[in-house]
């Protein structure tokens, strides 16, 4: 300690507290609310560990609203209980159109108005209810809502939240009122949070709501400080000595203004009809937000009118809530089965009584692998909850283990592999469990074919999944090379084949040899050689033999092949019995053009990116990436400030916008064609 800090503060200490404390919390509502710092993270902890250091040397100047204060508060054994000043309500929701209009229809009613109704339109949070209140601006408690009436003190936690100001900013605020929203939990922290708690061994949380939930339940502030929650305020539920504008969007403003986090996607609507356009923009942007909602909330936006209709039980008869279909549903697990992938890999699948989610029927879910169905700890016949968000793939997420019947069989992991029988083995550093069995696998032996075959490998049109099963269990194909030896007379016997089906597959068998060396390699099916790496490897190596020649550290001198994928490589070309495929499908007669080697910064578009979007007419996107990824460049599905072109054909939507918005360069397909066609020359 100084000699200094032991005297009297001097006014130039308060000073300098102060001036610290307001530079922290500008700089935090710039980052937590607005989402948008000036300064880098930091300089932001360089300010923070001074204020450390000064209220340290002056522990009598610690404010309690001071940014260190956030965290800190000693863990406690029981949350105290809080009674509402007003009662925390909830929301009548409705399903459909129909049900919303019913809804503008009986306010119209009641207001004796033919008018259309001023609403505030506003996404529906898909997290905690939480009460906060101020005094004289400066945060005093927090409170779950409870049963509306009684709720629990959670101060320690809430403080500990970016987004809920400490202090109040600017003026005009009441002396006394308490602030309501919602506290969620952003997708990005929920995934790092599951994420470490994975590696942790750790509770993995189904979704973001239980997430928050959890983390605002915890008894020592510290742990809800490392989890990254966010509130977003939606009212003000009562005030003191001061007064608020008229209107709901307008006191969204003030709070706005005072430092909350309020909806970026509020708006207004004249009438219904704006209400249910408003319903589908949102409903529209719903997968690709950074948080989870569940619907739209609508409020007539003038208070006076808001408190001329008043409340029914528990609900205002001012406000609806239109629920989005469910992303989560209960249904019944029937069985589980084991798929065996083309390199092995055993994923089991979970067959589930046919449930709405998402708007979509599912009754296939993928449980991925041996440590998923421990951590859930499946039995057959199990009440599950499925949740399907956005174009994410279905989830069994929990299971509800309280209906649970008697006697139900655990699911387990087989321990040889459910086609071959062969010996089943985990990697170390690998999640999967493999069959052993290689070529033996029937499994293995058709997923390689099906993906030898497949359209962005050898494109043998008619050669699809059913065919290559049949081919498969007849006995009439062993390995890829055999496809090039079926004769008509082996292709006549197969069920539901005709001579014209017959014809043309072999048509297509033959076209299928004049290919692309990255084609044929991605083809193959080498373990992390997927089109780009087989691409990239074409390109560098420009023939086969000198591929077949490398070793594991010129390989890893090509673009974007690591140790792991070099290591594949030379395993693939180790084996004999692959060696001898690769060679009989040379025989075959399969050809490409051979290129000079070119390394990629060589190639014309190296080092730009490319979005395509909309539909092409003169060939399908699939195709036009392909091109643009053969001359160098890198093809996104999304816009960004990084973008250099996007493609737009007809039917563009967003992605168009927000090259518009952003101002990146925007060609259509006939400038598309013109391009390659330069550049391809
Ligand atoms: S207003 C009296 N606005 O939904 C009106 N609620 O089902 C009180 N919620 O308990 C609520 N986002 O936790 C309102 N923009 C929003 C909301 C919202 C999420 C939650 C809130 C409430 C529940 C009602």
């Amino acid at each position: 300690m100084s000699e200094q800090s032991n005297n009297a503060p001097s006014g130039a200490v308060v000073e300098r507290l102060e001036h610290l404390r307001s530079q922290l919390n500008y700089h935090g509502h710039r980052y937590y609310v607005l989402d948008d710092p000036e300064i880098p993270d930091a300089e932001y902890d360089r300010l923070f560990q001074a204020l450390i250091t000064l209220e340290s040397e002056h522990p009598e100047l610690i404010t309690s609203d001071s940014p260190t204060q956030r965290v800190g508060a000693a863990p406690i054994d029981a949350f105290a209980s809080v009674k509402h000043e007003v009662p925390m309500l909830s929301l009548d929701n409705v399903f459909d159109e129909e049900g919303l209009r019913a809804f503008d229809t009986r306010i119209k009613d009641r207001l004796k108005t033919e008018a259309p109704i001023a609403y505030a339109c506003e996404p529906k949070y898909d997290g905690i209810a939480v009460s906060l209140f101020y005094q004289d601006g400066v945060l005093q408690r927090g409170a779950t809502r409870g049963d509306g009436q009684t709720g629990e003190d959670i101060t320690q936690n809430v403080r500990t939240i970016g987004s809920i100001p400490m202090r109040l900013n600017g003026e005009g605020y009441p002396r006394a009122m308490e602030v309501r929203g919602e506290i969620y939990l952003p997708h990005k922290g929920f995934h790092a949070l599951n994420e470490t708690a994975q590696k942790n061994g750790d509770k993995i949380f189904a979704n973001p709501r239980n997430a928050a939930a959890g983390s605002l339940r915890q008894k020592d502030p510290s742990v809800t400080a490392s989890r990254p929650l966010a509130m977003c305020a939606y009212s003000v539920g009562w005030h003191e000595e001061g007064e608020l504008p008229d209107t709901h969007l307008e006191i969204l403003a003030k709070l706005a203004d005072w430092g909350f986090l309020v909806s970026a996607y509020r708006r207004s609507a004249e009438g219904i009809d704006d209400c249910v356009t408003y319903y589908r923009y949102l409903g529209a942007e719903r997968d690709s937000l950074p948080f989870d909602i569940d619907g739209i909330v609508f409020k007539v936006n003038d208070l006076a009118l808001q408190e001329q209709l008043g409340f029914v039980s528990r609900a205002p008869r001012w406000a609806i809530a239109y629920k989005f279909p469910a992303q989560e549903a209960l249904t019944q697990l029937n069985d589980v089965k084991f798929q065996v992938g083309r390199t092995g890999a055993i994923t089991p699948v979970a067959k589930v009584a046919p449930v709405v989610v998402g708007g979509v029927t599912v009754s296939n879910v993928t449980l991925h692998n041996s440590d998923e169905i421990e951590r859930l700890g499946l039995h057959l016949g199990d009440t599950v909850v499925v949740r399907r968000a956005g174009d994410v793939i279905p989830q069994v997420v929990s299971v509800v283990k309280s209906k649970r019947v008697k006697g139900a069989q655990a699911v387990s992991f087989p321990t040889t592999c459910p086609v071959c029988d062969s010996p089943i083995a985990k990697k170390e550093g690998e999640v999967a469990f493999r069959c052993s069995g290689g070529i033996v696998c029937g499994a293995q032996r058709k997923e390689a074919i099906k993906h030898f075959a497949s359209r962005n490998a050898m494109d043998i049109e008619g050669l699809g999944d059913k065919i290559v099963e049949q081919l498969v269990d007849e006995g009439l194909i062993q390995s890829i090379a055999d496809i090039y030896t079926l004769d008509r007379a082996a292709l006549i016997q197969l069920e539901r084949m005709g001579e014209k089906s017959v014809d043309n597959l072999l048509a297509a068998i033959d076209a299928s040899k004049h290919t692309t060396l990255g084609r044929f390699l991605f083809a193959l099916g080498v373990r992390e050689v997927g089109q780009t790496t087989a691409r990239n490897l074409a390109q560098h190596f420009g023939a086969l033999e000198a591929l077949r020649q490398a070793d594991e550290e010129t390989l890893q001198g090509v673009t974007d092949i690591g140790p792991v994928a070099a290591g594949f490589i030379v395993e693939f070309f180790a084996q004999q019995q692959n060696n001898q495929i690769v060679d009989a499908l040379l025989e075959a007669g399969i050809e490409w053009e051979v290129i000079a080697p070119k390394s990629q910064d060589e190639l014309p578009l190296a080092g730009r990116t490319y979005v395509l979007t909309g539909t092409l007419e003169t060939m399908t996107r699939d195709e036009g990436k392909e091109r643009l990824q053969a001359l160098g460049a890198k093809v996104s599905g999304s816009v960004s400030a990084k973008t250099h072109c996007v493609v737009a054909g007809p039917g563009a939507g967003s992605k168009l916008s927000k090259a518009e918005s952003l101002g990146v360069e925007v060609i259509d397909e006939t400038a598309f064609v013109t391009l390659l066609a330069e550049l391809e020359a």
